[in-house]
């Protein structure tokens, strides 16, 4: 249970807000590479941390992410005209580039006004199929990111992202809480196929009390949960979770890890971006289009990323499927599984009202960590930050068989460190 403004500080991220400063930290997921193809591409509107934003890609292909509207009277400059080095806006030509500068105002030619407009601008790199941002202070921008998923070859990877209608920590919270898989998803661990077959589906299924060991990380936490499994050992699932938002969720069998950023776009919604890679091989082609068609963490949306499935349509919910236990909440798919729930909470989940118990471990700590690295950082501008260093990055989660008695931040120690072409540890 938290006390009103300690949800607040948790959950408030846009400009001043305290947990809003340690996000711009760091480089953040913003667009998918698909979102601008090419040069002088369509420009899309962005909405990070309350800030409304357009993104664009110029002729020379430098991406540039610049404050919405345009400096004249505030017209959307996502109606803009993508041309020559800028985004022009429609309304009286004026045309800005990457950087927010202003570089011409047709109606005061040669006068230098222009010179002295500049729309705010942050930077944008791309990695691994993704568009970063970074939108803290220029003397502070951290080393490009080393997540696992964003560094192995593309063939390796997919990613997707969704629309979520409900404030980043809820779902933060969903990712780090092993204990719901063998309710929520039980009817989904031998039907999903990037799910079934694993041997460990069966311990999840099997003990419906995990018991929860959360040791500190260098940039985050390792959640453990533990499971009873034969001849004398535990069957663990560690998450890793990464300050302030990255989850990685414990693989099945050969299948692909897979994990979550959830990135504010204001109080009440976030983007649910989700990504499955496989460390040492390509995925299939099967895996693919299982993962386009909405299987493990990924969910069908529409040309906005909306899910297909949503609160208007009530997750195209179906009783029977739910009396049947085919899913146990009625409604198909991990992803909205998952994103139905927490959006019933409420937009912001009224922190004051829950009553936590020893499976919510995990919670606890990452809410005391998020809570003393915002005040840290609101006290001096130079605190370093957790999870910021590359190293702190290369971290995965691990599904293994450990005798009962080890401590799993030793005995599974090698297997939490990330590396290229090394196999992951899972069951
Ligand atoms: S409002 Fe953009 S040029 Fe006038
Ligand atoms: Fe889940």
């Amino acid at each position: 249970m938290l006390k009103k403004e300690q949800n607040e500080l948790v959950t408030q991220t846009g400009p001043g807000a305290p947990m809003g400063a340690v996000f711009r930290r760091f480089w953040m997921p913003a667009l998918l590479s698909e979102q601008l193809p090419g040069p002088d591409c369509d420009p899309v509107r962005l909405e990070l941390f309350s800030e409304k934003m357009v993104a664009f890609r110029d002729t020379a292909g430098h991406l540039g992410l610049i404050d919405e509207f345009c400096a004249h009277r505030g017209v959307s400059l996502w109606f803009g005209r993508n041309e020559e080095m800028g985004l022009r806006c429609p309304y009286h030509g004026w045309k800005f580039n990457v950087k927010g500068e202003c570089v011409d105002v047709p109606s005061e030619p040669n006068s230098g006004f222009c010179d002295r407009i500049k729309l705010k601008s942050y930077p944008m790199i791309e990695r691994g199929g993704v568009i970063w941002v970074y939108m803290g202070p220029p003397e502070h921008k951290p080393p490009l990111p080393e997540y696992e998923f964003a560094t192995v070859p593309l063939s390796q990877s997919y990613i997707s992202k969704r629309h979520q209608e409900c404030n980043w920590l809820q779902a933060l919270e969903g990712g780090i809480d092993s204990s719901h898989v063998s309710f929520l998803h039980s009817g989904s661990l031998n039907r999903d196929p990037l799910f079934k077959g694993a041997k460990g589906n069966q311990y999840n299924l099997s003990d419906l009390s995990p018991v929860f060991d959360v040791s500190e990380s260098d940039g985050g936490l390792f959640v453990g949960a533990r499971r009873n499994a034969e001849d004398d050992q535990y069957y663990w699932r560690i998450t890793p979770w990464l300050m302030p938002n990255y989850t990685v969720v414990p693989p099945r069998g050969d299948h692909p890890v897979h994990g979550h950023f959830w990135v504010p776009i204001n109080d009440e919604n976030c983007w649910a971006w989700s990504f499955d890679y496989h460390p040492t091989r390509d995925l299939t082609h099967d895996e693919r289009q299982a993962m386009i068609g909405g299987a493990s963490v990924h969910v069908k949306v529409d040309e906005n990323y909306r899910p297909l499935q949503r609160k208007e349509n009530n997750y195209m919910m179906d009783r029977a499927a739910q009396k049947e236990g085919i899913y146990y909440s009625g409604i198909e798919g991990i992803g909205i599984q998952d994103a139905s729930l927490q959006e019933s909470m409420g937009p912001i989940q009224d922190r004051t009202k829950e009553n936590l118990v020893s499976t919510d471990n995990g919670i606890i700590m990452t809410r005391q960590r998020l809570m003393k690295a915002a005040k840290a950082l609101a006290e001096n501008p130079n605190f370093q930050l957790p999870g910021l260093d590359p190293e702190h990055q290369k971290v995965r989660s691990a599904a293994v068989l450990l005798k009962r008695g080890l401590a799993f931040k030793d005995a599974a120690k090698d297997a939490l460190k990330a590396a290229p072409g090394k196999p992951h540890s899972s069951v």
